[in-house]
């Protein structure tokens, strides 16, 4: 059985919520791990008020009994502590009594970087609310539980993955200065993967290539407009002879500038992948829209929105890696109880002599 992600939620709706099928039964997750992802997507400089808000933490709804996956489908939730700003302007049922609290009016104005306008063209909706409820990157959060997850299936094969702000210091003086002049920054984040085995992944068609699911991963992220593996775009400015890296007789490398994949297959080596993200499209400056009402030229929405999010990016482009390791993982190791999938792998290692 394959691992399976589904999600519903809207940014100020109850909660969100996140379906995982296809964990081997018996695997150990740690609550205070989770939460612990939970908040460092929270956190980092640049952020708006929202995050003090929300105190994200996961509740368990199905899968899970004294803390060990049972085999069955593993119910995540987390909630919006925003929504009782908008227990009117959210409900789901036609609201009782007067309109209070938030998004009760519709919105019209929409902003140009986000789903607004599409969103609203696409599925025919006359409040732009409707569109960017879903779009918005709140739902990052149980991608984050899942990723959280996902890590935890890699740890019992001795995997890591770790996400990082490329340049945080030149991230952090950019940030300054863009909230000084009321704009927002994007930035680049970079992901790596330790104790990978060669062979997860594999060479001749595009969902089995270990590199584009990691980029299709990746593009899936809101924000993130490019994405490369190893060193990427520097590789087409290089001569074969330098862009390579040889092998030695214990079949390791001296170099990386493959990020650890080769033809689509994990090679061994550390995986580096990277993301770049666009600055934030809500700004406080708004770009001209259009009023959707009207047909006039108008300012476009502002709303509550950080400077950057390029640190919380680092920890869901982290999760959105470990998920994808953890599908090739499990498509290679199987296993239906956790000790088949660490024996699967043991045995692996044994016969390629890879230690
Ligand atoms: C962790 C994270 C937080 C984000 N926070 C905001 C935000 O506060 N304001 C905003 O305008 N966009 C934010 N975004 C980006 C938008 O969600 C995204 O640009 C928008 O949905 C359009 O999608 P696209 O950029 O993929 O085209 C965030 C993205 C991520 C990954």
């Amino acid at each position: 059985m394959t691992l399976r992600l589904a999600t519903a939620g809207e940014s100020h709706g109850p909660a969100l919520v996140a379906i995982l099928s296809g964990l081997p039964a018996g695997l150990e997750l740690d609550r205070d791990a989770i939460d612990g992802d939970l908040r460092r997507r929270q956190q980092g400089y640049g952020r708006s008020p929202r995050q003090q808000i929300e105190q994200d933490a996961v509740e368990v709804l199905a899968g899970l009994r004294h803390g060990r996956t049972l085999g069955t489908p593993l119910a995540l939730v987390v909630r919006n502590a925003d929504h009782r700003n908008w227990t009117w302007g959210m409900a789901p049922w036609p609201p009782e009594g007067e309109p209070s609290g938030k998004g009760t009016k519709p919105v019209t104005l929409p902003r140009p970087g986000h789903a607004d306008l599409a969103g609203v063209l696409k599925y025919g909706h006359e409040d732009v609310r409707n569109a960017l409820e879903r779009a918005s990157a709140r739902h990052t959060a149980v991608h984050v539980a899942a990723g959280a997850v996902a890590k935890a299936l890699l740890a019992t094969i001795g995997l890591a993955v770790a996400g990082s702000v490329a340049d945080e210091e030149a991230l952090r003086a950019a940030i300054d200065e863009a909230r000084a002049e009321r704009d927002t920054v994007g930035g680049v984040v970079e992901v790596r993967a330790t104790g990978v085995p060669p062979g997860l992944g594999s060479y001749a068609t595009k969902d089995d290539r270990l590199d584009a699911r990691l980029a299709f991963a990746l593009m899936g992220i809101q924000a993130v407009k490019g994405v490369e593996i190893g060193d990427g775009f520097a590789l087409a400015e290089l001569r074969g002879s330098e862009a390579h890296d040889e092998i030695r007789t214990d079949r390791r490398r001296d170099t990386n500038r493959a990020g650890g994949i080769e033809a689509g297959v994990s090679n061994g080596e550390e995986i580096v992948v990277r993301a770049a993200m666009k600055p934030l499209p809500t700004l406080m400056k708004p770009l001209g829209s259009v009023d959707l009402a009207t047909g006039e030229e108008a300012a476009a929405l502002v709303e509550r929105s950080d400077v950057a999010a390029v640190e919380a990016l680092a920890v869901v482009a982290e999760a959105a890696v470990a998920w994808e390791l953890a599908v090739a993982a499990r498509d290679k190791f199987g296993g239906d109880a956790i000790r088949d999938f660490v024996a699967a792998h043991a045995s692996y290692l044994e016969r390629i002599e890879w230690h």
